[in-house]
């Protein structure tokens, strides 16, 4: 039997919450096809200051290491929001992680599940089909870039940054992907405007002619988020850079229905990353009504990519549709003009989701001994 080690990183807010069921899938996953997964857990943002003083204490890094793979939550409280002065911040947990682990490619597959056309405020003809696939260049840019105050405070900047290193291993892995799907690439900038969008367009078409069979087609930033709302069945891949990325896949999660479904995975040098997209969510933290839909789908992405168990992903992908086509749905997801959805807090959503997947697995089973 293998062995894995998961970290499981709960975060702040709703990210301990939902985390819980990212988890469990995870144990389901073991039991049903005989892994073996060990946990350990750590502390990040937030929940980490108040605990340590720091939002990435040493303990986190070194455990992150150690493990395959890191299932994670959500970090950020509104106290910082309210006070830009404070200089310890939840959110350079998140950063520091990830460049510490080398995480350049965050991966945010934006699929619709068909049971959920009524939940976007898009019209559904718009929506039925869209299946993007986002590369978020995730430890450069304006992030990570020089930034600082000058003029007594009066003046601050952040300087937009990349190298063509940076821009190529990115890009390889866009078009790599591309090839195994519909082959069409658009690569997103403000090439019109940025010198680093110049130097990120001009690479990606050097890499993009090692790559023939993928249509690549450049887009500004601007009308890629109109055209995404307008036609978002036009893109297949999507590749850019961190802060086009962050703002993008926010917009994106609204042709998934919603925040609450989307998973994400961030994978570099070593050790993957797997969380949701949606933040804290202080307003409903404690609630209990949380949508564990996106940790559950964290954790099929992180069997596929760190792990390479794909049956089991796909396990884990098709026991969440099932629910959905049960009528099951936290209230981010419901269809409030029908009343025909079944609404669920997170534990309950999170128990359909285990016994969908024992009765998944258990077909799969049964039809391979014939
Ligand atoms: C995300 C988040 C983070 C980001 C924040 C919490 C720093 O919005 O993962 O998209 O901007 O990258
Ligand atoms: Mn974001």
């Amino acid at each position: 039997m293998k062995q894995y080690q998961i970290l499981v990183i709960g975060g702040d807010g709703i990210g301990t919450e939902v985390t819980e069921w990212g988890k469990k899938i995870l144990e389901e996953i073991g039991q049903q096809f005989g892994h073996q997964f060990t946990f350990d857990t750590a502390l990040l943002g937030h929940s980490a200051i108040v605990a340590t003083g720091s939002p990435l204490p040493e303990a986190t890094l070194h455990k992150a290491r150690q493990s395959d793979a890191i299932l994670f939550g959500a970090i950020g409280h509104p106290m910082y929001d309210n006070d830009p002065s404070l200089k310890v911040r939840p959110e350079q947990g998140l950063l520091g992680l990830r460049k510490a682990l080398g995480l350049y490619t965050n991966i945010r597959p934006i699929k619709l599940f068909d049971e959920l056309l009524d939940a976007s405020s898009i019209k559904p003809e718009i929506l039925k089909g869209a299946d993007i696939l986002f590369f978020r260049e995730l430890t450069g840019d304006v992030y990570f870039g020089e930034k600082a105050r000058k003029d007594e405070g009066k003046t601050a900047y952040d300087v937009m940054i990349y190298s063509k290193y940076e821009v190529e291993r990115i890009a390889h892995k866009a078009f790599q992907a591309a090839q195994k799907r519909r082959k069409i690439l658009h690569s997103v900038d403000k090439a019109n405007v940025l010198e680093s969008s110049r130097l990120w367009r001009e690479t990606v078409n050097e890499v993009g002619r090692q790559y023939p069979d993928v249509q690549l087609h450049h887009q500004f930033i601007d009308s890629a988020a109109m055209l995404l709302i307008k036609n978002p069945k036009m893109f297949d891949v999507v590749l850019t850079g961190n802060l086009f990325g962050d703002i993008l896949t926010d917009e994106a999660s609204q042709i998934a229905g919603s925040m609450g479904m989307l998973a994400s995975a961030s994978i570099g040098d070593s050790t993957g990353f797997y969380e949701p997209i949606h933040g804290s969510a202080p307003d409903i933290a404690g609630k209990g009504i949380a949508n564990p839909l996106a940790s559950i789908l964290s954790a099929a992405l992180l069997l596929e990519h760190s792990l390479g168990l794909k049956e089991e992903a796909q396990s884990i992908v098709d026991a969440v549709d099932k629910t959905l086509k049960e009528g099951y749905r936290t209230i981010d997801i419901a269809d409030v003009h029908t009343e025909k959805s079944k609404v669920l807090g997170t534990q309950a959503m999170g128990n359909h989701v285990l016994t969908s997947l024992r009765a998944i697995v258990k077909t799969k089973f049964e039809l391979s001994t014939y």
